[in-house]
């Protein structure tokens, strides 16, 4: 079975209803609203979904916790088969942007992921995201958040968040600092928003990667500038069934995204509000278009070719699919 590389994945998207129950509980805090009666978190639609996202956010209040959620998520992951990932990291819900307080979350989650490297040998590196319906004034200061501790750890910075707020070119300034600070950029494009999203984030951000983006496939001349350029799509197709763009995996635009040239990566964006795992993801592409074993190693591949960690990084995780190929 061929490792499995995750470029998109929240990481408070991705603790799991009874762990925020529990850290409620530790805090005194009512949550009661955001569950269903089996304990799923409930919303209605992706508006909805970010206001659950948030209020569940509410509960992780200090370094510790999110160092307790990196070590939980990391452990799904690799029971999934991930060996490398790069999760979305928000100063705005760590230390509300400040970047002393920053740097403790930050010191926080990177020994959580060092205890997950020893315990599962998974291999973590992070993408600081601002958030757009938060505006450009707040994407600044995370931006600048995301300068201040750029490095071999923290290695991108992204946007994610409602895609129908303002446009991209309100972000160009935070996207700037952080280029100029050396770090690899994404944007959430294409889920909501059309193909000009994706156009206008590839445009006036910069970026190298998209986060979903599958709606380019709505203009076929955008798909062709994507092929040729080169710009990687950070496909989640089992949130996007989720959150209703598409009916079903077999309705998906990757498989018609990857014959036409353009390099598709796949992730779970937000496992436990979409009931996403890697493994279900393969196996959903699997029965919808019969992809084998082969394509899973060439979708690794690309993955980790678009990974933004550095050489060393690359090249022992890529001995890990060459010792799976073999
Ligand atoms: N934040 C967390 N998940 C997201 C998604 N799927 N789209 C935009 N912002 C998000
Ligand atoms: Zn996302």
């Amino acid at each position: 079975m061929t490792p499995k590389i995750e470029l998109h994945l929240h990481l408070e998207g991705a603790a799991p209803p009874a762990f925020i129950r529990g850290l409620a509980k530790e805090k005194h805090m009512d949550l009661s609203g955001i569950f269903d009666d089996r304990g799923n978190y409930a919303f209605t639609d992706f508006w909805h979904f970010l206001k659950v996202y948030e209020a569940a956010t509410e509960t992780l209040k200090t370094p510790m916790d999110y160092q307790r959620l990196t070590r939980a998520v990391l452990e799904e992951s690799a029971a999934s088969g991930v060996v490398y990932s790069e999760t979305f990291l928000s100063p705005d819900f760590c230390g509300g942007r400040d970047v002393g307080a920053w740097r403790e979350y930050l010191h926080a989650i990177r020994e959580g992921a060092d205890m997950a490297e020893r315990d599962h040998g998974i291999t973590l590196r992070g993408i600081i995201t601002c958030i757009r319906h938060f505006g450009p004034d707040k994407a600044r200061e995370t931006a600048l958040c995301a300068a201040e501790t750029a490095g071999d750890w923290i290695v991108g910075f992204g946007i994610a968040g409602d895609e129908k707020i303002g446009k991209p070119a309100d972000y160009a300034y935070s996207f700037d600092m952080a280029r100029e600070a050396g770090l690899r950029l994404t944007a959430h494009a294409g889920e909501w928003g059309g193909p000009d999203s994706v156009r206008d984030a590839v445009r006036d951000l910069r970026v190298e990667r998209i986060g979903h983006g599958v709606r380019a496939i709505e203009d076929l001349a955008l798909v062709d500038q994507l092929a040729e350029t080169g710009i990687v799509l950070e496909v989640c197709p089992g949130s996007n069934v989720a959150l209703e763009i598409y009916p079903s995996f077999r309705a998906h635009p990757i498989a018609e995204l990857r014959r036409r040239g353009v390099k598709c990566t796949i992730s779970t964006d937000d496992p436990p509000f979409f009931h996403t795992t890697m493994t279900r993801e393969y196996e959903s592409l699997h029965v919808a278009f019969d992809w084998d074993e082969a394509e899973f190693a060439a979708i690794a591949r690309t993955s980790l070719d678009a990974a933004f960690c550095d050489a060393d990084t690359k090249a022992r995780i890529a001995k890990l699919l060459e010792a799976a190929d073999a």
